[in-house]
């Protein structure tokens, strides 16, 4: 009795594997994390190649940024970030403005050439 049942759970944990709705679900879920990871790769290269400007970069942190980190970077809501380029490198930067992952900081949409401006700009604080 209980052999059949447990086989009888077996069979129906493997019909859910196995089934085709499933195994498309779980593509597609892998390819999505891969080319989410991806351009996000392809986006921090792109901007560690370009050359950023301290003047355009301090007037895109006075539209995005200030409001939380002060308006010299002192820190107010979000923590002072004048010497921010000593503690994080530049990829952990781009990742914490484009990502998004410690709220209540968004993550910002911005191009590679703003968001080389605003890391040299952080760079000659
Ligand atoms: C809504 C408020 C808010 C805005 C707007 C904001 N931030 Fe933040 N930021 C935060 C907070 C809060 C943290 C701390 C997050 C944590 O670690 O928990 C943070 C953390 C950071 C860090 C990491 C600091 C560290 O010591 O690890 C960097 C770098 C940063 N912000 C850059 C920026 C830049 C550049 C902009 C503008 C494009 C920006 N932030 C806009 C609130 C904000």
């Amino acid at each position: 009795m209980t052999t059949s049942s447990s086989s009888a759970v077996e069979k129906t944990l493997k019909m859910k594997i196995w089934n085709p709705f499933f195994i498309t679900f779980m593509i597609f879920l892998i390819l999505g994390v891969f080319f989410y990871l991806e351009e996000n790769n392809t986006y921090i290269i792109k901007t560690l190649e370009l050359k950023g400007s301290v003047k355009e970069g301090d007037t895109i942190f006075k539209m995005n940024c200030v409001g939380c980190h002060g308006i010299t970077a002192r820190g107010l809501v979000g923590p002072d970030l004048r010497s921010i380029t000593r503690s994080l490198n530049d990829t952990k930067i781009i990742k914490q403005v484009i990502e998004g992952l410690t709220p209540p900081m968004p993550s910002f949409e911005i191009e590679p050439q703003n968001m080389s401006n605003l890391l040299t700009y952080l760079h000659s604080l």
